[in-house]
């Protein structure tokens, strides 16, 4: 079987105004997604993260060029898709979360025509079922009070029902891959805890396939079947490290198990590497 999505050498430049300066963001970066895992991806602040994520749904603001490298989805190259093929398969087959909820909700929309009308925009399906499969998804996430929320704008809620919300909408058409950058880094500790496990949840019922990149190693440990840890810019893979924990996982259990605390350590020391500078053996 062949991986769900293959990087290779990829590589992301931002130029400055008349092509003056040039930043390698991402600099040759290889590695698979087999479908149905889940793999995080760490580094430092400035390492590329978001550059990477962006570049592989194809988002990237004006000033970014790929200057090399090749993202196959299924066997379909994405680099070489035109603008409106890249619209159809983002949303439909790869959904993306990102920090902020408010960058992925509409504030003129109330919580149920978020989903609702995201699901209408690409399906024909009445208004009636696009709301039940809008409150369906409401209750998969835990919101409290659902019947309630519905009918709320996103300045009403707090910042953990937002991702809830943000989570739902992303869910919306069954992707094949969830890309998530720092979903839960604008949080309290606890509603991280709870959102982490919201996501291994929805992963484990759903079968989605999921890739995230984060700064934060416990995250990436608990939440990952494997955990590569990125390079200081220009940014390469350092490391592709399995995580030789149990599926089944729950914040205390897990975060209290020896091979946690193995795991995280050798991300920690991976990063330190990194930050000295050293490049991947
Ligand atoms: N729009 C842009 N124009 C020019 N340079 C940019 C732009 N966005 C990012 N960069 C540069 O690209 C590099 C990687 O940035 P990126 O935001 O991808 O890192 P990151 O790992 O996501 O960081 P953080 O953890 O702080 O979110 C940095 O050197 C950054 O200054
Ligand atoms: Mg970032």
């Amino acid at each position: 079987m062949s991986a769900l999505l293959e990087v290779s050498g990829l590589s992301t430049q931002y130029v400055g105004a008349r092509g003056t300066r040039v930043t390698r963001a991402v600099d040759d970066v290889t590695f698979t997604l087999e479908a149905g895992r889940t793999l995080g991806i760490v580094g430092e602040s400035g390492s590329g993260k978001t550059t990477l994520a962006l570049t592989l749904m194809r988002l990237l603001p004006p000033a970014a060029r790929i200057a090399a490298g090749s993202v196959r989805f299924e066997g379909e190259e994405l680099l070489s898709k035109s603008d409106a093929q890249m619209r159809a398969i983002r949303g439909k087959r790869m959904a993306m979360i990102l920090q902020d909820p408010m960058a992925s909700l509409n504030p003129l929309f109330t919580v149920g025509d978020q989903i609702a009308e995201t699901l209408r925009a690409h399906e024909t399906t009445t208004r009636r079922a696009a709301w039940a499969r809008a409150r369906g998804l409401l209750a998969a996430v835990n919101i409290a009070a659902p019947e309630r929320r519905v009918s709320e704008f996103p300045h009403e809620l707090s910042g953990g029902m937002r991702q809830r919300v943000a989570i739902c909408r992303a869910l919306v058409y069954d992707p094949e891959l969830l890309l998530m950058d720092e979903p839960f880094a604008a949080v309290d500790a606890q509603t991280r805890a709870d959102l982490e496990d919201l996501i291994r949840a929805l992963w484990r019922r759903l079968g989605v396939t999921i890739l995230f990149v984060t700064h934060d190693i416990d995250e990436a440990v608990y939440l990952g079947q494997r955990v590569i840890v990125l390079s200081v810019s220009p940014t390469e893979v350092q490391t592709d490290l399995p995580v030789n924990l149990p599926d089944e996982r729950d914040q205390l259990s897990t975060r209290s198990d020896p091979r946690f605390a193995t795991l995280r350590a050798q991300v920690y020391a991976l990063i330190q590497r990194a930050k000295r500078g050293d490049r991947p053996v």
